[in-house]
Parts: C-alpha cells; sequence; structure tokens
C-alpha cells in the first residue's frame, strides 16, 4: 500500500468513528500530536498534585482532610493511566519525565499559581476541576483507543473533585462574613487562570483544525470556554459570589454570557515559565524524582530476582 493508501484508510476510519488503536498504521504527525497531548496532561496530573499537597496538613477538620487526600491521590492514578497511554506510542516514561524536568514538555500553567488559604481548595476544585471536565468529557471520544479509555476513568473522578470543591465553596460562602471573602478572594484570584485553561483564542490556535480533522478534538477552545462560563456563572449565583469581571452579561441574541478581555500577555508569560510558582513546582518534582531514586532501583532489582527465580524453576 503506499503511504497515501495508507492515509486515506487511517481517515476513514477516524470519520467512521472506529478507534485507532497502537499496532495499527497512523501518519508521524498524529503519533507526535498525541505523545505531545498526552505527555503535557500526565505532567498537569501530577504537577496539579502540588499546590493541593500543600494544604493537606492543614485541612480543617478530619473530613475535609480525608476528602483532599483522596482527591490528590486520584490525580497521581490519572497521571499513572496517561503516562501509560502516551507509552503505546513509543515514547518511555523516563523520556517524558526528563522532558518535564528539562523544560522542554509544559503542562496546565494554572497551577503555577500559589494557593494562599483554604479557600483555594475550594476555587480549585470548583474551577479548575470543573474547566477540565469541559475538556476532558470529550476526550472519552477521542480516536486514540488507549487515551479516550483513560479519559472515561479520569472523568468519573473528576466530577467528584468538582463536587468535593464547590461544597467547600458553598460552605466558606454560607460561613462568618470572614469566611466569605476568604471564598470571594480564591475566586477572585483563580477565575482569569480558569477561563485561559482552554487555551489560545481558536484564531491563535493553529494545531486546532488538524486536530478536530483527526478527533482527537471534539470541540474549539473558545467554544469550550463559553460553555464553561455560562455554567460556571450560575454556579457562583447560588453561591452568592461575584465573578471579578465587569464585562459579563447575558446576551439574549446569542443566548451566551459575553466577557471580558483575557489578559493573553499574562498566560504567555506564565507559559514561558515566569509564573508564580513555575520555578517552585519544577524543582519539587525534580526533588521527587531524585529522591525516588531508590525506589525505582529496588523494584527493579526485585524483579528481577523474581525473573530469576522463574527461569531457573522453568530451566
Ligand atoms: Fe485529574
Ligand atoms: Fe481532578
Amino acid at each position: 500500500m503506499t503511504n497515501e493508501q495508507q492515509e486515506s484508510l487511517f481517515q476513514q476510519k477516524i470519520d467512521n468513528e472506529l478507534r485507532i488503536e497502537p499496532k495499527d498504521w497512523m501518519p508521524e504527525q498524529y503519533r507526535k500530536t498525541l505523545v505531545r497531548q498526552i505527555s503535557q496532561h500526565a505532567h498537569s496530573e501530577i504537577v496539579g498534585m502540588l499546590p493541593e499537597g500543600n494544604w493537606i496538613t492543614r485541612a480543617p477538620s478530619l473530613r475535609r482532610k480525608a476528602v483532599l487526600l483522596a482527591k490528590v491521590q486520584d490525580e497521581a492514578g490519572h497521571g499513572l493511566y496517561l503516562y501509560s497511554a502516551a507509552e503505546t506510542l513509543g515514547i518511555s516514561r523516563d523520556q517524558m519525565l526528563d522532558q518535564l524536568h528539562d523544560g522542554t514538555a509544559k503542562y496546565s500553567s494554572i497551577f503555577n499559581y500559589p494557593t494562599l488559604t483554604w479557600a483555594d481548595m475550594g476555587a480549585i476544585g470548583w474551577l479548575v476541576d470543573g474547566a477540565a471536565i469541559m475538556n476532558q468529557v470529550p476526550l472519552c471520544r477521542c480516536s486514540y483507543g488507549p487515551y479516550s479509555r483513560a479519559m472515561i476513568r479520569v472523568c468519573k473522578e473528576e466530577s467528584f473533585h468538582q463536587r468535593q470543591g464547590y461544597e467547600i465553596m458553598l460552605t466558606l460562602a454560607n460561613g462568618t462574613a470572614i469566611q466569605k471573602k476568604m471564598a470571594q478572594d480564591a475566586l477572585n484570584r483563580f477565575w482569569w487562570p480558569a477561563i485561559m485553561m482552554f487555551g489560545p483564542n481558536d484564531d491563535a490556535s493553529p494545531n486546532s483544525i488538524q486536530s478536530m480533522k483527526w478527533k482527537i478534538k471534539r470541540f474549539s477552545n473558545d467554544d469550550l470556554r463559553q460553555k464553561f462560563i455560562d455554567v460556571t456563572v450560575e454556579q457562583a449565583n447560588i453561591l452568592g459570589l461575584t465573578i471579578p469581571d465587569k464585562d459579563l452579561k447575558w446576551n439574549e441574541e446569542r443566548g451566551h454570557y459575553d466577557f471580558g478581555t483575557i489578559n493573553w500577555d499574562e498566560f504567555w508569560n506564565v507559559v514561558k515559565g515566569n509564573g508564580p510558582c513555575n520555578k517552585e513546582r519544577l524543582a519539587a518534582r525534580k526533588n521527587a524524582w531524585d529522591n525516588g531514586a531508590w525506589v525505582r532501583d529496588a523494584a527493579t532489582a526485585h524483579s528481577e530476582k523474581l525473573a530469576a527465580k522463574k527461569a531457573a524453576m522453568t530451566a
């Protein structure tokens, strides 16, 4: 078969909603796009453990502590499913982690913002996991089989993350004046970075069209962002909190909320490594990698011993 025939067969499969599996023929660019996207997604899960991990020891009650601990552990699991999915495309976990540690791979910029108060645990669950759900539910139908299957498991857990965050916000918003102020302050700080999580505007996102054709992506950045804003405004109203955007208003004609201009300079500045916590987050990940070397060595030695034993028994 010529390359062109293979490519047209590949596209036909995608058009017919069939999944592409690891051993199937795929264009090199499809493979590369997925490696970049899935590894970036995996890195976001494990770097995303850091801002919330910061509050586990200071959770205000045993119940809150158990919930937050479970949530942060879920994120570690998401990282593992996703690293495994990326490995089916011919990259190793060590290579991916090298790219994270040397800064060539990115992760979601939202995790480069600090978590200053307990209310930030509420804002993150509500807004950050809420935005992640908007992005990730369509990925359950991604054309690449291992990624789509990983996302189905991830999404089941994400809705619990969003709820636990919203419940924290609801409790604070109905609490004392100081608690309500904490919740408002967290919303003020996390609103715009959460809106930026959907990525650049469609006209500044050149790879999106190809990703949509390959059904890696199902909706554009701007469509997902609009959907998120429309549902979140209603949730903020129930909390009695104010979204920090003076241009936010219902547009009857469009059937959507209009919103203010996003500060893309801030977005690109954080992407380039100059956000408030970029250096701290990377240093924490590198430390964890270095300090975990003995665990990896021990696990390897153990599995080599088991293999040798098995070989001796069958010999
Ligand atoms: Fe997650
Ligand atoms: Fe989550």
